[in-house]
């Protein structure tokens, strides 16, 4: 079949089944453009609560569909491909953070969204790198495990005065970007806006114009008074933004800033998950109530 009779289909089906796609900004073009909604994390979640559809096929990674069923659990959510996964999600076990929270018996537990299920019933409040530093300042703790991003959590540090632990968790797709390449671009062209996601080190940081979340470089790029920008995050962004600005220069700061399990969200295995209704997720629901409190905790910080 050809991408546009994938996309008739999928358009068919999603009426049929009373369903909307939400897809990341990090997913493919195609899939972008069957969406209803393209966003960052957090956007995704409120489009998630807010929406009246009885099924959503979540185009993204699995922490994201995951939230979705967390907040909404009277929507089936699907997400395309099972192992469609976040490998720094990965980096926080339930086990290791009872034994953190067991060392630092004041502190509270903020976790990054990028998490399991698990793991935020485990924590007192969730954030997405668009509200993490307004969720950390609204806690009364003065100290803070910051899970499972070290250089969100030390992004975050810089804009309070409490005290956090970091975790080793990193994003390999941000982490990737080095200084030294920034330096070389912003060489080569001296008046681009550095725009950086926050999942990105401190010393590549340190070079940037605005730190902001995928949503907020999106903003910035559309409004900002620059003709040229260097993007410091997944390189699909890159795409969407020549395709929406031509008049505009994007460079990305590196060619290899790529995150392969968004990518293994296609057309066929969206127009797959609406004609078989897979992969369903499901959290139990001892697990859901608890990682609830973490995420409504959140949106009710950030509006919904
Ligand atoms: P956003 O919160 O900016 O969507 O980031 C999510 C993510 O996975 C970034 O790598
Ligand atoms: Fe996870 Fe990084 Fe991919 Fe985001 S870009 S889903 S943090 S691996």
């Amino acid at each position: 079949m050809e991408n546009w009779e994938i996309t008739e289909e999928i358009k068919k089906l999603k009426e049929e089944r009373h369903a909307i796609i939400l897809a990341h900004f990090y997913t493919r073009k195609e899939v972008q453009e069957v969406a209803d909604f393209v966003a960052d994390s957090l956007s995704l979640c409120r489009a998630a609560v807010n929406s009246k559809a009885e099924v959503i096929v979540f185009a993204g990674v699995h922490f994201m569909a995951e939230s979705a069923s967390i907040i909404s659990p009277e929507k089936l959510v699907l997400l395309p491909v099972p192992d469609a996964g976040c490998p720094m999600a990965d980096m926080v076990t339930v086990q290791a953070l009872r034994d953190a929270k067991e060392k630092n018996p004041e502190a509270a537990v903020v976790c990054y969204v990028n998490s399991s299920a698990a793991v935020k019933a485990e924590s007192d409040i969730c954030c997405t790198s668009a509200n993490a530093i307004n969720v950390v300042n609204s806690i009364e703790n003065r100290e803070i495990i910051f899970i499972p991003d070290k250089n969100l959590g030390a992004f975050v540090s810089l804009h309070t005065d409490k005290k956090i632990h970091l975790w080793p968790g990193f994003c390999h797709v941000h982490d990737n970007i080095s200084d030294e390449n920034i330096k070389e671009l912003q060489k080569m062209h001296p008046d681009a806006e550095f725009l950086a996601h926050p999942e990105c080190r401190p010393e590549v940081l340190n070079l940037a114009d605005n730190i902001l979340s995928t949503s907020g470089i999106v903003k910035e790029a559309e409004k900002s008074g620059s003709t040229e920008f260097i993007i410091g995050t997944e390189r699909e962004v890159v795409q969407n933004l020549k395709r929406k600005y031509p008049d505009k220069k994007f460079y990305p700061a590196s060619e290899k800033a790529f995150c392969y399990n968004m990518k293994k969200i296609t057309l066929e295995s969206i127009l797959n998950s609406l004609q078989n209704m897979e992969y369903e997720i499901h959290v139990p629901e001892h697990i859901r109530v608890k990682a609830k409190k973490a995420l409504d905790r959140m949106l009710e910080i950030s509006g919904n």
